[in-house]
Order: structure tokens, then C-alpha cells, then sequence
């Protein structure tokens, strides 16, 4: 919500969704207000289907901040989409979705769910150890997903990282 207030002039410009080129972007709020956990209320499930019933025919990615899947790392997963069956379920009835995108587990996914590309980016900042019971930063430098949206439903995409880690970044840390 703040987010959406303080971009609500810029340049950038907070939107439900959005058209570009032959694809559909729907941008889920998976956050709880006060809270690190992830939720998708029954309005953002609603709209979620009132944006796939207005575009059937044309391919879809779906982003939303929190993974909807298990990443493998226990204490993330306490912060993954605690109601994902709901959201699967309303993708279920749609198929024009090719991938969803998140944020959130400061690692990379990239993964299938039935035939939709299933993604993570890594974080700009610290990266989190993959398969981590507790809480620990990887060495893995800061890194960003890139991605290609082909009028044919194809997803290119791949990961670029920096090439060092900048001495200010604490391994030992316990918690960014
Ligand atoms: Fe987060």
C-alpha cells in the first residue's frame, strides 16, 4: 500500500494489470499488512480471475512478491503463499498463463507447474542459501532476472550476476 502511494506520480506507476505487445501482465498483492507472511486475499484472488475471463486468448504472466510454491529453505517457506491451492486453482481454469514471477526468497527458482514457467528473481541485495533450514546468506552475488515475452507464449529468460561481492555485505549476519 505504501509502495502504491509513493508511485502513484512518478514515472513508475502501480497497475493491476497491463497489456504490452501480444502479452497480459496481472500483478498480485501477496503481502499482510504488519506481517513478513504472504497471503492473496479473496478480493486479489477475484481479480485475479476477473483479468484472465478479460483476455483468454492472450498469453499471461502473473507476478506477485511472495513464492507460491516451496522454495526447499524451512524458515522461507514459513513466508510462502499461505492460501497457493486457491490461486493454482483459479490458473487451472485459464490457460493462456505461461509463467509466474516472484521475488521474495533473494534466490533463483525456475521450475514448471503443468506447462506454466514457474520463476524467481534473485535479490539485487544479499542472496539467502538455498535449502537452508535457518536463516543464512548465501555467497552468491546480487543478481537480476532477465526476460523475453514472445508472441508465441515463449519465455526466454536467464540470470545475470555481478561479478564480486562488495566487502560491506555481512555473511554472518542474522537477518537482512
Ligand atoms: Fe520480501
Amino acid at each position: 500500500m505504501a509502495l502504491q502511494q509513493s508511485l502513484d506520480d512518478g514515472p513508475i506507476q502501480y497497475v493491476e494489470h497491463t497489456h504490452h505487445g501480444d502479452w497480459h501482465f496481472i500483478f498480485l498483492d501477496s503481502t499482510i499488512a504488519d506481517s513478513e507472511k504472504a497471503h492473496l486475499s479473496q478480493e486479489t484472488l477475484q481479480t485475479l480471475e476477473t483479468h484472465l475471463q478479460s483476455a483468454p486468448d492472450t498469453h499471461t504472466l502473473i507476478c506477485l512478491h511472495h513464492q507460491p510454491v516451496p522454495t526447499g529453505s524451512e524458515w522461507l517457506d514459513t513466508m510462502a503463499v499461505d492460501n497457493a491451492a486457491e490461486f493454482f486453482a483459479i490458473i487451472e481454469n485459464h490457460p493462456q498463463v505461461r509463467g509466474i514471477l516472484w521475488g521474495h526468497v533473494h534466490q533463483e527458482f525456475d521450475g514448471m507447474y503443468r506447462n506454466i514457467r514457474l520463476m524467481s528473481s534473485p535479490s539485487t541485495c544479499v542472496q539467502f542459501l538455498p535449502g537452508s533450514k535457518e536463516f543464512a546468506v548465501d555467497t552468491a552475488t546480487p543478481g537480476y532476472r532477465w526476460l523475453e515475452f514472445h508472441p508465441d507464449g515463449r519465455i526466454e529468460t536467464g540470470v545475470e550476476r555481478i561479478a564480486a561481492l562488495s566487502g560491506d555485505i555481512e555473511l554472518a549476519s542474522n537477518g537482512y
